[in-house]
């Protein structure tokens, strides 16, 4: 029953049975290093009794990490929903935040969780992040902050946002759950928000089975974090400020370095599976698929697909699910229709997200069953 209960939602079948003997395939497939690999890095772990409080596996990993992602002001994390709530509380975001309705519901629930009061701006329809113009609509006397996703690791419009926040004096967080290693205009995508937070859940790109991080610009909110995630410690006997257990732990950190040592294949193998979905589904000219910008050097994390309508969408998920492949409406629904959101309505994140599917898509992923899936999902939209 726990088991049943601890399954990621995003392995989880939405409906239909597959025929017997059918190989089930999901919106992902965690990447996992070679068993021989794992007992190797854990009897070194095992060898020094030092499981956790940031230990020398977790400092290293921190330390590569900030080098490939160039982001010095990294702080590993125990996951990302943690480091959302301790931006918000580092950066002393309060009262009103301005928030997108399509993201997961972390990136509210977190700031709700802290207190902020959500005020949603509606989201860009092509780019699906959130509007700048919305966002200056939304501005009030009590607003503090701007939390908005870059979502599926397309980039919001960073410069807009940085200039709406500097005008009205606001912090800036940057959910990047979704966005490890995108690069915009050559800069990462981390050095654009006060704070950018990841995630390293085992559905992400690069994970840790469990884990995140907040990377900040700014020292001083480094070191806040990092007082942060142990407790406040400043020393056995001392204090800064209060804290939480936020920590990752040292087999945590030794997956992430196995994770790490193959990045390069991960995210290139994604890149041929993601370039052939594209290539595949150009043929039917309803559908929109990410249009990720020339200034943007992408991580290939997700395929979402927009339908037309709900219902092809429908349609799409029904026919895949016949065949044991299992797309994800994600996000799905909208946030403004969070029962503890209420009273705000974002007419075209409604709408957008009653109408996407996110196509499965991992690493080593077989492109003979890309195009079998993207054949099912072409074929599934003509017979509308
Ligand atoms: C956009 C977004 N934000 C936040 C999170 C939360 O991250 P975590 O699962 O590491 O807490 C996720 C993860 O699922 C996500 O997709």
């Amino acid at each position: 029953m726990i088991k049943e209960v601890n399954k990621n939602i995003e392995q989880l079948p939405v409906h239909g049975v597959p025929q017997d003997g059918m190989e089930e395939v999901f919106v992902t497939r965690t990447f996992l290093p070679a068993v021989e690999e794992i007992e190797a890095k854990l009897s070194s772990i095992w060898k020094s009794g030092i499981l956790t409080n940031n230990g020398v596996v977790l400092r290293e990993l921190e330390e590569r990490l900030r080098n490939y992602l160039h982001a010095p002001g990294l702080v590993a994390l125990n996951n990302g929903t943690v480091a959302l709530q301790l931006a918000i509380r580092a950066l002393d975001v309060r009262d009103e935040v301005i928030v997108t309705p399509f993201s997961y519901v972390a990136t509210v629930s977190s700031a709700v969780w802290e207190k902020c009061t959500p005020v949603f701006a509606d989201i860009d329809p092509t780019r699906l992040t959130i509007d700048p113009r919305s966002v200056e609509h939304c501005i009030t006397k009590k607003t503090t902050a701007i939390l908005a996703t870059h979502v599926f690791g397309n980039p919001c419009d960073v410069n807009a946002l940085r200039s709406i926040a500097d005008r009205h004096g606001l912090k800036l967080i940057y959910d990047g759950a979704h966005s490890f290693g995108v690069k915009v205009d050559g800069a990462p995508i981390t050095s654009y928000g006060d704070v950018t937070t990841l995630s390293f859940h085992a559905t992400k790109l690069f994970h840790t089975v469990e884990g995140g991080a907040a990377v900040a610009s700014d020292p001083e909110v480094v070191q806040r974090l990092a007082y942060m995630r142990n407790f406040g410690h400043a020393g056995p006997e001392a204090f800064q400020g209060i804290g939480i257990n936020g920590k990752m732990s040292e087999v945590h950190a030794a997956i992430g370095h196995l994770v790490l040592d193959h990045i390069d294949h991960i995210i290139s193998s994604r890149k041929g599976a993601w370039l052939r979905y594209r290539d595949i589904l150009a043929e039917v000219g309803t559908l929109q698929v990410l249009n990720i910008g020339p200034d943007v050097e992408y991580n290939y994390a997700y395929f979402p697909v927009l339908f037309r309508a709900e219902q092809e969408a429908l349609r799409v998920i029904s026919t895949l699910n016949a065949q044991g492949v299992y797309p994800r409406r994600y996000f799905y629904p909208s946030l403004d229709t969070l029962p503890y959101c209420s009273g705000q309505v974002c007419p075209i994140s409604r709408d957008i997200s009653s109408r996407i599917l996110c196509l499965p898509l991992f690493a080593d992923m077989d492109l003979a069953l890309v195009d079998r899936i993207g054949r099912a999902v072409r074929d599934a939209i003509s017979k509308v």
